[in-house]
């Protein structure tokens, strides 16, 4: 067993460091304020391969592996989560997606601009819609249609909870295509976000990553080609199953960040503020906090390279991946309420940053599969 990281596995996590300390702090608390979706550092984040970070070269990606994936996903989210989530789905979900499962004509058409994260010069990115407003952790209800009409299909339905809905310009999107075959009637299809009949809603006003950008996205009428189904007919549902499983490593990566960033934070506000005539980190409340948010990081950090590890050797990581998306999102809200509490009333405003993050972190303890869907898939895993 070897813990070493490779020479190119920390050239990316160093670059991931600077891209996040020079690219996403500076701005990072107004456009959290103001909602603001970080298209400049997503376009920066294009030009530096880390939006189709395991996309195999000869499709515009970046041929790197999974570990360095959650590097990069750690060391951004210690900074902005609004920044990683959209890095997270253009990467685990669509790209992901697209290169496993797409057909070679879709890969040319849609994987390799949405790997660069340009096309003509412009952002190209990809959004991933599963959920519906009845049908979120039971993924399977899905009421979005598909009808087949020969040559084409005929979407209708509403998908809410879009990341990216705003700014992506390619939909992978689940839709029913037999409501009587169940998970088995269920398809994928690509589409494009500019296809007549696509309406998006306003940008959710949400408590955290402030700055994404979720939408509702409503379909009537869309006429989509044959060709842009994924995969075999009533393939859709294990595709969108199957792609999550990647996805919740990006996620649980995004929760390590978030944790490694409050607990960083709060070490070095202990080292210096005084109380009492000493620096806080002398009394044994707050060093004691400091040491179980040191260990559980460790864990969630072993965790999420462990699922990536497995990913890429081409072992089944299911399991691994919801194991390190549960526990790595728990440990982000652990440590960035109680980072919170360290840094005492000065952590309940903007400047000190752990308020924000502690808003960010909730958030991973719901999409990509709430916790406790986590906790259905790993006991149905381990019990079957
Ligand atoms: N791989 C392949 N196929 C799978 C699979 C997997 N990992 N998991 C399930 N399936 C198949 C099953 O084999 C089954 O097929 P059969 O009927 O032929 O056996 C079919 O899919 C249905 O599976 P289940 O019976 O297990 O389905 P269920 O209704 O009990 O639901 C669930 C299982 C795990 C709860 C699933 O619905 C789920 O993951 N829900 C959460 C949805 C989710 O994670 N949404 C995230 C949206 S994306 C997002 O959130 C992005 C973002 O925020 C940034
Ligand atoms: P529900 O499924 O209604 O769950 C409500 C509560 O009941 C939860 O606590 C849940 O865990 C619990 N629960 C439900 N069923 C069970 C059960 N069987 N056993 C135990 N407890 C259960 N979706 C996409 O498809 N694409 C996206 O890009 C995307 N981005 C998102 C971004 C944001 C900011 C948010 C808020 C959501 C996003 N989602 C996205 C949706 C997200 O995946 C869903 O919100 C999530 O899967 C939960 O679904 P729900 O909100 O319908 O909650």
């Amino acid at each position: 067993m070897n813990f070493e990281l490779t020479e190119e596995q920390l050239m990316i996590q160093k670059a991931a460091r600077d891209f996040a300390q020079h690219e996403c702090l500076p701005g990072v608390i107004e456009r959290d304020e103001q909602q603001k979706f970080p298209a400049e550092q997503i376009s920066k984040l294009a030009d530096l391969g880390f939006l189709g970070m395991m996309v195999d070269e000869q499709y515009g990606g970046a041929g790197m592996d999974t570990i360095s994936y959650v590097l990069a996903m750690e060391e951004i989210s210690k900074v902005d989560a609004s920044v990683s989530v959209c890095m997270s789905v253009n990467n685990s979900l669509v790209c992901y997606g697209l290169q496993a499962f797409g057909s070679e004509e879709q890969k040319q058409q849609y994987l390799a601009p949405l790997a660069r994260g340009k096309k003509d010069g412009k952002l190209y990115i990809g959004a991933f819609m599963l959920s519906e407003p009845e049908a979120g952790s039971d993924a399977t209800s899905q009421r979005t249609t598909a009808d087949d009409k020969g040559d084409y299909y005929l979407l209708n339905g509403t998908k809410n909870w879009i990341t990216n809905g705003g700014t992506a310009s390619v939909y992978l999107v689940m839709a029913q295509t037999d409501v009587a075959k169940g998970p088995k009637g269920i398809n994928t299809f690509i589409v494009e976000k500019n296809w007549p009949g696509v309406t998006v809603a306003a940008k959710e006003n949400k408590l955290g990553i402030r700055g994404s950008d979720t939408h509702t996205v409503m379909f009537t009428d869309v006429k989509v080609p044959k060709e842009n189904r994924i995969g075999a007919d009533g393939f859709g549902f294990s595709f969108a199953m199957k792609t999550l499983a990647g996805g919740r490593i990006g996620i649980a990566s995004q929760a390590l960040g978030i944790a490694a960033g409050a607990y960083e934070l709060a070490k070095e506000y202990a080292k210096t503020r005084k109380a009492f005539g000493t620096e806080i980190m002398n009394h044994q409340a707050i060093a004691f906090k400091l040491a179980d948010m040191h260990m559980k990081i460790e864990a969630a950090r072993l965790l999420c390279l462990k699922a990536a590890w497995e990913k890429d050797q081409h072992k089944d990581y299911t399991i691994s991946s919801s194991m390190a998306k549960l526990y790595a999102s728990e440990t982000a809200m652990w440590t960035a309420i109680e980072a919170v509490q360290v840094h005492g009333g000065y952590g309940y405003v903007k400047e000190y940053h752990v308020e924000r993050l502690m808003r960010d972190a909730k958030i991973t303890q719901i999409y990509e599969g709430t916790s406790e869907v986590q906790r259905i898939v790993i006991s149905r895993g381990i019990l079957k």
